[in-house]
């Protein structure tokens, strides 16, 4: 089956999930993206809606859906994103489409994480997927000397300005063998507005679509 086609397996599996009254986070990217193509079916069932980056809300905007802005709504009962990485701890990687800052509050503010993978995500050490961090601008060089004194090769995304209107430096070579305490060591460095692994808050469901359907795992 081809990647683009477990994408959308896994967005449909997602739907369940959506309840009547739901208040929900949209995540960013293109397993996402098939999400927003079938939400139409759930329309009834949803209450609220929360766009995790601008691109989602025009997507969201463009199928004729209301967006709600996350201060004024609360806390969410649910929100569904994809990964770049995932391992059996439900810890993730996130951050390719370089919306992780506004993905990681939504995750936080949502009862309920539901992750949408296909099975080219699934590792056993995170990783390998460059780690994306969020920098303030004038701190990008001090932040590559931190995870260079980390053993990562830090890479700064050219020409990429995310939502907040911060840089992405996406760092290499790293193992991510601890995925919580290395997240609470990256997130202390000045500077860094948030950094792509999502361990202390992972996920709570992973829809993980493979060649023979999709496997539902639960933590
Ligand atoms: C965006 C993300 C995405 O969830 C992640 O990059 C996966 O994207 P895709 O569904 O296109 O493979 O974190 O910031």
């Amino acid at each position: 089956m081809a990647q683009s086609e477990k994408k959308r397996q896994a967005a449909l599996a997602a739907l369940e999930f959506i309840e009547p009254g739901c208040r929900l986070g949209v995540g960013t990217g293109s397993t996402v993206n098939c999400l927003i193509e079938e939400l139409s079916q759930v329309r009834d069932k949803i209450e609220v809606l929360v766009a995790s980056s601008r691109g989602t809300r025009n997507r969201l905007a463009d199928a004729g859906f209301e967006i709600a802005q996350l201060t004024t709504v609360g806390d969410l009962d649910l929100y569904i994103d994809g990964a770049d990485e995932a391992n059996k701890q439900f810890h993730l990687i996130k951050g390719g489409g370089g919306a992780l800052t506004r993905e990681k509050i939504c995750a936080a503010a949502s009862r309920r994480f539901v992750c949408i993978i296909d099975d080219s995500k699934w590792v056993g050490v995170l990783g390998k997927f460059p780690l994306p961090v969020e920098v303030i601008p004038m701190a990008q060089a001090h932040v590559a000397r931190q995870f260079v004194k980390a053993r990562g090769q830090p890479i700064l995304r050219k020409d990429f300005v995310t939502d907040n209107g911060n840089s992405i430096i996406d760092v290499h070579g790293l193992t991510i063998a601890n995925p919580v305490e290395m997240e609470q060591r990256f997130n202390q460095i000045a500077g860094v507005v948030s950094v792509g692994i999502f361990a202390q808050r992972p996920a709570d469901v992973i829809l993980m679509a493979g060649d023979s359907g999709v496997t539902r795992l639960e933590r």
